[in-house]
């Protein structure tokens, strides 16, 4: 019920300043104990003061200790597909990923493949995400059946397709409504669930069904909303022929009201100024997804316009389009991104937006991404390095190596993210309670 792990202590209290590397809204307590009681943070003390004796320690010293990262999106049953060759979105859904989602119509595949997709989240320093099953209402059921063994925070819902996809993978209008009903009733807000209208793209779903979308969540306040967004050049141009009416690929969503504070949309590459103002005004945010982006040869973000409109950016996997559940590795293509449009991404606002950043966006600060008292007790203890050249490159920058040391804290910490990936995640907590440990 009470537990202290002593280690180095990074989080965010505040905003890092956008293309800064100043220590702003960064709280670095290098060796410090954490203190979790009954799953909550409640504060840290120095590591030369341990609380006392009634506290079970977990000496973690020399590692880094930050709140689990928020992978705001990514499929669960992408895992079988991932680092797929050799095609772009389109093509990339039709040849692989539409055949693998058909297996999560029998139960027993959606159980196996959630409980696997949920602990290689926590193998890979990630305890809260956002997550699409499949078009059946069983993929979600087990998702959230799977999150609650694990205690997990987790943002889910049945994806709604009603056409251009396979058979065995297509729902109708009412058959999905009342399977979302059902699902909200049993899972929204229940333990740490919560639903999240899920429609896979504004091409898989016809008029009638994105208007249901938006009853859903006119109906349900509180409800979330997932979907993909102007992600491919293909893509976009198909979109404006299904939807002639709409203004862009975003005012689709926009006109069915699709669009609030607690709506994710996975890419928003194809973008132009009046979207991105959309995007600020309803509290939407788009989730970077560099790995996927790269992977798939869709495009490459521009972070800078949405920091000059104004709209919520937070960091995403999309596996299997992304090729990694490990966001350190998604914050390094991030970076490269972001270099290629001429802009550098700090390792501030990379950890931020993956942390607390990203908790602010979906209106879960207070619960996760970050050691405020009162937030659960989600966390991670990192290695630094994993192997010769990153501990070397970890040397300097700690200021060990004469003539070369840099001894700033953000060097070190950007080469850890550039360096590390799931190999330097020690141990995972969720809640308190330690959900993974590195096999010895
Ligand atoms: N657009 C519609 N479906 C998908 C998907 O599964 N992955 C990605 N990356 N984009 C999509
Ligand atoms: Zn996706």
């Amino acid at each position: 019920m009470k537990l202290a792990i002593r280690g180095d202590l990074l989080d965010f209290s505040a905003t890092p300043t956008w293309g800064s590397t100043a220590l702003d809204g960064v709280r670095w307590r290098p060796d410090h104990w954490l203190l979790v009681e009954q799953g909550r943070i409640a504060g840290a003390l120095p590591g030369e003061q341990p609380p006392g004796e009634d506290w079970q320690r977990e000496d973690q010293s020399g590692r880094l200790l930050m709140p689990g990262f928020i992978d705001t999106h990514v499929h669960c049953p992408q895992i079988d597909v991932i680092a797929s060759y050799g095609t772009g979105l389109l093509d990339w859904l039709d040849t692989y990923t539409f055949p693998a989602e058909r297996r999560f119509a029998d139960p027993a595949v959606a159980a196996a493949g959630s409980a696997l997709f949920l602990d290689a989240l926590l193998a890979h320093g990630s305890t809260a995400a956002v997550v699409f099953p499949t078009v059946h209402k069983v993929s979600a059921q087990a998702l959230f059946e799977a999150a609650t063994q694990r205690g997990m925070r987790i943002v889910a819902g049945k994806v709604l397709m009603d056409r251009h996809a396979p058979d065995g993978l297509r729902d109708d209008v009412a058959g999905a409504e009342a399977d979302c009903e059902d699902l909200i009733r049993q899972w929204h807000g229940q333990g740490r669930n919560a639903y999240a209208v899920t429609v896979r793209f504004a091409a898989t779903s016809t008029h009638e069904q994105l208007a249901m979308a938006g009853r859903l969540l006119a109906r349900h306040p509180g409800l979330f909303m997932q979907t993909h967004v102007a992600e491919n050049t293909d893509e976009v141009k198909w979109i404006a022929s299904l939807f002639p009416e709409a203004r862009s690929y975003l005012d689709v969503y926009h006109r069915n009201g699709l669009l609030g504070e607690r709506s994710v949309l996975a890419h928003g590459i194809w973008l132009d100024t009046h979207d991105r103002a959309l995007l600020r005004d309803s509290g939407a945010q788009i989730a970077f997804c560099p790995t996927s982006n790269l992977f798939l040869g869709s495009g490459l973000f521009d972070w800078q316009a949405a920091i000059d409109v104004g709209h919520r950016v937070t960091m995403a996997s999309d596996v299997g389009g992304g090729t990694s559940l490990s966001m350190l590795r998604t914050l390094a293509e991030g970076y490269k991104v972001q270099a290629l449009r001429g802009t550098r991404l700090s390792a501030w606002s990379a950890l931020h937006a993956a942390t607390r950043g990203a908790a602010e966006a979906l209106g879960l600060a207070g619960e996760i991404g970050s050691f405020d008292p009162g937030s659960t007790g989600d966390l991670v203890a990192w290695d630094w390095a994993q192997g010769t050249v990153a501990g070397h490159r970890d040397s300097v920058a700690r200021g060990a190596v004469r003539d070369l040391a840099e001894q700033s804290l953000h060097a070190r910490v950007f080469a850890w993210i550039t360096l590390g990936d799931e190999r330097n995640v020690a141990a995972t907590w969720v809640a308190g309670r330690p959900l993974w440990r590195r096999p010895a």
